[in-house]
């Protein structure tokens, strides 16, 4: 039978988007690879390169196929990036404090949509509260800003992007500021919090991104913005 699974370290292009160790307390320095930066027309030039470097079966898989990816390395605090459906996915690997962020009530009075009510995830148990994943501690989103589809840069760091900043993800090409859950902040041009795509963990280390089960429910699902 033809196994359309791809796993997720054959196109994981980006890794090692990490905080680097405190250097003392109260204070956090953060590495920011250049992959998370990509502006306008990134999307594009990310699936097309993608593609290309794909043999051809596997070119024929990424445009539907679920992916798999195995969080077992990933440090804390660690955004990757993989691919589904020609869409870059982020995986973040939350620490306890960007969890605690999210409840924030001086974070959550900023928010277009604080409880994910737009169509964004594919059911209920992905808005999960503030932590719009089946599991607080691993975020997965497709990382298109809801504005013009540019990837939003990861932004950790606090007091960053404006002095209440709480550390999150903003985008470069019009300024729009998502929290730990890529809620939308107002203020952003982005109208809607960033789509969660359906998926579901297939053992304790391993999640199936592109069907909420394994009989493949949800796999055509799709949020307000597309
Ligand atoms: S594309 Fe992100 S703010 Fe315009």
């Amino acid at each position: 039978m033809k196994n359309e699974t791809r796993q997720a370290e054959e196109v994981v292009v980006m890794d090692s988007i990490r905080p680097e160790q405190q250097t003392d307390k109260g204070r956090r320095n953060f590495l920011i690879a250049a992959a998370g930066v990509l502006g306008a027309g990134a999307v594009g030039l990310f699936a097309d390169t993608l593609i290309e470097n794909m043999n051809p079966g596997k070119a024929v898989e990424a445009l539907g196929a679920p992916i798999e990816v195995d969080v077992s390395r990933m440090e804390p605090g660690q955004l990757i990036l993989a691919e589904w459906k020609k869409k870059p996915i982020w995986i973040l690997k939350r620490e306890p404090w960007m969890l605690q962020t999210l409840s924030e009530p001086s974070l959550l009075r900023r928010l277009k949509d604080p409880r994910s009510k737009q169509n964004q995830q594919p059911a209920a148990q992905f808005i999960n509260g503030n932590y719009r994943a089946l599991r607080p501690e691993i975020f997965i989103a497709v990382a298109l800003c809801t504005h013009m589809q540019c990837i939003p840069a990861y932004r950790p760091a606090p007091h960053t992007v404006t002095p209440w900043w709480p550390g999150g993800f903003h985008c470069p090409c019009h300024g729009s500021m998502y929290d730990f859950s890529a809620r939308v902040v107002e203020g952003s041009p982005a109208p809607l919090n960033i789509p969660i795509p359906p998926y579901y963990w297939k053992t304790n280390t391993v999640a199936r991104i592109g069907e909420i089960n394994a009989a493949g429910l949800d796999k055509d699902w799709s949020p307000d913005i597309w």
